[in-house]
Formats: C-alpha cells, structure tokens, sequence
C-alpha cells in the first residue's frame, strides 16, 4: 500500500509544526520528549508513529509484538523469529542479525536505523513487527481486525525501571549520566519513552481480558520462571505448535540470553545510531532492581504500583 496518499492530506511540514506544539518535558533531566496522544516520546518518533496510525493497512496474517520498553521485547522479538520463520540449522537467522532487524519497530523506522519505514508495508506476508506504541495510538486496521494477532510482553516495573536507566547510561557511555532519582521522579509522572507505563501495561491487559484470541499477554517473570510452558502458548497462539520437544528446546536455547549474548553481531555490531546491540542484552535478573533503589524509591514505585494496578487484577 501507499503510504504517501494519506500523507498529503497532512505535509511534512504542517507535521513538524504540530509536533513543535505538543506539550514537552525531560526525561531523566537529559532527554527533552514531547507528548502526543497521551505517550511521551522523541519527535521523530511521534513522527513515524502518526504515519503509521494515519496509513497503515493490516493483513489478516500479520503478528505485532508489542511492549513497553524494556521489557523482553528482544527476547520475544527472537522467540518469534524462531517459530514463524523457521527453526532448522540453516535457517538460524539469529546467527547473523540481532532480533531487532527481523522483526522491526515500527516507529523508530528510518529515523533511528537503516531500516527502510517503507519495509513495512512491503515485507511478505505473515508479517511479523512489533511497536512500543500503547494501545489507543494503534491504526484502527489493527485494532479492529480480528485476524491480526498482538503478543505484548510486560514486566515487573521497578526492573524496568533500572534496565531502562542502565540502557540510556549505556547509550551516553557514562555510567550515573541519567540521576538514579530523577529516572524514578519521570517515571512515576509517567514521563519516560513511550510513558506512562502503567496506562501502557493496562491498556493491553484490559484488551487482552475482552480479546484473548487476538491479543496473548505475557510476563517476562513467567518467561523466566517456565520459559518452555510460555514459548509453547506462544505457538500455539501462532497457530504453529511444536512438532516434538527437540524443537522446543531448540528455540529456548537459541533465543537464551547467554546464546544470544554470545553471538558476535551481539557483541560487535549496532543496528540502531549510537545504540551498540550488546546494551540489549544485560542481566536478564528478575529483581534486579535490588541492587539499585534505595529503600525510599522502592516505597515509592510501590505505593504507585498497587495504586495503578488496583481492581485490574494485574499483578506485576
Ligand atoms: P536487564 O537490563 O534487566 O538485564 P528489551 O529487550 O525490551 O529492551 O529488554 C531488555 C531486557 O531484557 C534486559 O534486561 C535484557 O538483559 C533482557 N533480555 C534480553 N534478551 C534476553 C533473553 N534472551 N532472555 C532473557 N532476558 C533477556
């Protein structure tokens, strides 16, 4: 499909002059975000996602992961990888390419990584791509098919919290060059990319309750706790359960952290400007976040945790 029809009706220009009104703030003191349809995020990135929303058709075979970040969504990316696009020796493409260039997010498109936007609307079918975008700001195409599958992957917030902080230290390769403090103060005002994460986790959870044939939700806790029990509903939910348990196994090894980490384009190489594929992959500890918020900033994340999460049912 076109991409460029719908546009016209909105220049580039007249685009940018919105974006330059839309309210903004800085994340973590550093980073200045401005807020469109209620999520914070750079404006390029506000950019690609009201093209996306404006133009994108869905196939009823498509599959978009989704998640805010820092959540797994590299190792879903790579599970995913595996089951629809093949698991055989050589067919291994996680050998050559981090999980992030099979499977594209959206709305960091060109801006971000030599990754063609356009790619996305041209790949073949089924489609597999994922967003951090919330729920509301998805194309009506998507959310209204019943075909087209969503796998979204949330995560405790206070390790998401800490991976997020270690992710943009790493960025700037400064370590402390985000304050600990004011990383925790933006996100609890929900001030972060693609924030506020608790609207972000409830949204799809919500939608999951209503619509469990169409959106899978996922904790990265009980990817970790039973990876095999997750990547099988995961399957299943493809529509492409295992044949046998080698192949399962075959998949949990492969997308492992300690395989994927050890993989040279893991090591060396940088598919996103300024952001080295090794920042993906860290620790992968659940609770983690011990090591880092003082007992004052875990009162806090926790107070507003069992504020958001009250009466949805949601644990995290
Ligand atoms: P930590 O920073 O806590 O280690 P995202 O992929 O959404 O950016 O999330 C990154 C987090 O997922 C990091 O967490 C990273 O270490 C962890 N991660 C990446 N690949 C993983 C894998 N294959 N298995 C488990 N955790 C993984």
């Amino acid at each position: 499909m076109s991409c460029d029809k719908e546009l016209t009706l909105h220049n580039e220009g007249d685009i940018e002059k919105f974006i330059e009104q839309l309210p903004s703030a800085l994340f973590g003191d550093k980073i200045e975000l401005c807020q469109w349809e209620g999520v914070w995020c750079w404006p390029t990135t506000i950019k690609a996602a009201m093209k996306f929303k404006a133009t994108f058709k869905t196939d009823p075979n498509d599959v978009l992961l989704a998640s805010a970040m820092k959540t797994g969504t590299t190792w879903l990316k790579a599970i995913c990888v595996c089951i629809m696009r093949g698991n055989k020796e050589e067919e291994d493409l996680l050998i050559k390419d981090i999980p992030h260039f099979h499977v594209p997010t959206i709305e960091i498109g060109n801006s971000f990584t030599n990754i063609p936007i356009d790619h996305l609307y041209t790949m073949p079918s089924p489609r597999l791509f994922h967003t951090h975008l919330p729920y509301r700001v998805l194309p009506d195409s998507i959310k209204n098919s019943d075909n087209c599958k969503i796998i979204y992957i949330a995560r405790n917030p206070m390790d998401t919290l800490i991976s997020m902080w270690h992710f943009f230290n790493n960025m700037k390769r400064v370590e402390n060059f985000f304050p600990l403090e004011k990383v925790v103060e933006c996100f609890c005002n929900g001030v972060h990319p693609y924030g506020p994460f608790f609207e972000h986790v409830l949204e799809y959870w919500e939608e999951s309750k209503q619509r469990p044939q169409k959106i899978l939700f996922l904790k990265y806790e009980d990817l970790k706790i039973d990876p095999k029990k997750e990547v099988e509903k995961i399957a299943l939910f493809l529509g492409k359960p295992f044949g046998n348990e080698e192949d399962l196994e075959k998949v949990l090894w492969r997308c492992s952290l300690e395989r994927l980490k050890s993989l040279e384009v893991n090591k060396s190489g940088s598919l996103l400007t300024n952001v080295p594929n090794s920042s993906f992959f860290r620790k992968g500890v659940v609770g983690d976040w011990k090591n880092y918020l003082t007992p004052e900033m875990e009162e806090k994340l926790e107070k507003i945790t069992s504020m958001k999460l009250q009466g949805s049912g949601l644990e995290l």
